[in-house]
């Protein structure tokens, strides 16, 4: 996820509750083949705790993807995924990203340049299910005609953005379509998974050889444990970030920031990590007062000390109340 899953977040979630694997965020093949390629290139900086990682690209070049793809293959990557679904008005009005559901010559020529770059490594495609409304059937074919290795569907129209529920059918639908043509392309079922439970019951329902979830992640920091976890009969309150104390929450936040500062001071805005604020800063008292003070936070010292202040106030007020009563 764009501005999300950077280096850094994908550590933290690999600390949290590991996913099998990750995708880079969104990176311009464009961009990269560009005067601006090393701030471009910063999308692709990854250690080797964030394997195995899918280098996600997209443009409109098939020059580009395929210097590109030989690049991500060198660079150590696991695939290189297309992404055919961000639905931006910035990307799609280039007639990249979403708007290739209504090019499929270009889409084809992309997919192509990009698997001869690839040489081995797999590449893959994320997508929506149309453009103003589902095509799914006919554009499904089509990308499984083109022999990827896995295609991601995430069950909403370009036009929908991200307002109404997904729909999952046209992920059982590929799975079919798959299945009938005798083809060993993935199937990755994508769209409002926030639980082990919805994880499972999509599974299982649409047949999907893997299921990828975003914004979940934002709800439950340790989601991913919580899906590990599901078979094993682990309790629940194991499972919910929402249930550590906050102490415990506080100290993830911490680690953030630093591990921030570390891999990108100066390179990245300080100002991104705000958007964590509500995943770590959850269900507990007087946590808006928290938010408040880390929202106002104007550098990573201040968002630090924001954290100690109130964690002080917290001890402050316990021994109060203890020598009180
Ligand atoms: C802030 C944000 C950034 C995103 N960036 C990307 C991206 O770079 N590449 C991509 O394939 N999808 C991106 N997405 C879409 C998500 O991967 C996912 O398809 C969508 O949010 C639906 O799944 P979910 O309900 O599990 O979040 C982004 C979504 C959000 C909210």
């Amino acid at each position: 996820m764009d501005d999300v899953t950077d280096s850094v977040f994908r550590r933290i979630v690999r600390s949290a509750g590991s996913p099998d694997l990750f995708f880079t965020e969104f990176t311009s093949a464009d961009g990269l083949c560009s005067a601006g390629r090393p701030r471009v290139m910063d999308r692709f900086l990854h250690t080797a705790e964030e394997r195995p990682l899918i280098a996600q690209i997209w443009g409109n070049k098939p020059e580009h993807y395929r210097c590109v793809a030989a690049e991500v293959r060198e660079m150590g990557f696991d695939g290189l995924d297309i992404n055919m679904g961000c639905p931006v008005r910035k990307v799609t009005r280039k007639g990249t990203c979403g708007a290739l559901i209504g090019n499929p010559s270009l889409a084809a020529e992309l997919i192509a340049a990009a698997k001869e770059g690839a040489g081995e490594l797999p590449v893959s495609v994320k997508t929506r299910i149309g453009i103003s409304s589902p095509t799914s059937e006919e554009w499904i074919g089509f990308l499984l005609a083109q022999g990827i290795c896995a295609l991601t569907i995430h069950g909403r129209t370009v036009a929908q953005q991200s307002k109404g529920e997904a729909d999952w059918s046209a992920v059982s639908l590929a799975v079919r379509m798959r299945d009938q043509a005798g083809l060993s392309t993935r199937i990755i079922g994508n769209g409002d998974v926030k639980t082990a439970e919805a994880f499972f019951r999509r599974a299982e329902e649409t047949g999907a050889d893997g299921i990828m979830v975003g914004r979940g992640i934002f709800k439950n920091l340790f989601l991913f444990r919580a899906i590990r976890n599901h078979t094993a009969g682990f309790p629940s309150e194991m499972t919910e970030f929402s249930h550590l104390d906050p102490e415990h929450k506080i100290s993830y936040f911490h680690r953030h920031l630093s591990l921030h500062r570390e891999t990108w001071g100066g390179r990245r805005s300080f100002h991104v990590l705000k958007k964590f604020a509500k995943t770590y800063l959850t269900s507990f008292e007087s946590q808006g007062k928290l938010m408040d003070a880390v929202m106002r936070a104007r550098s990573y010292m201040e968002a630090h000390a924001a954290l100690e202040s109130w964690l002080g106030e917290r001890v402050a007020d316990r021994h109060h109340f203890l020598t009180d009563s």
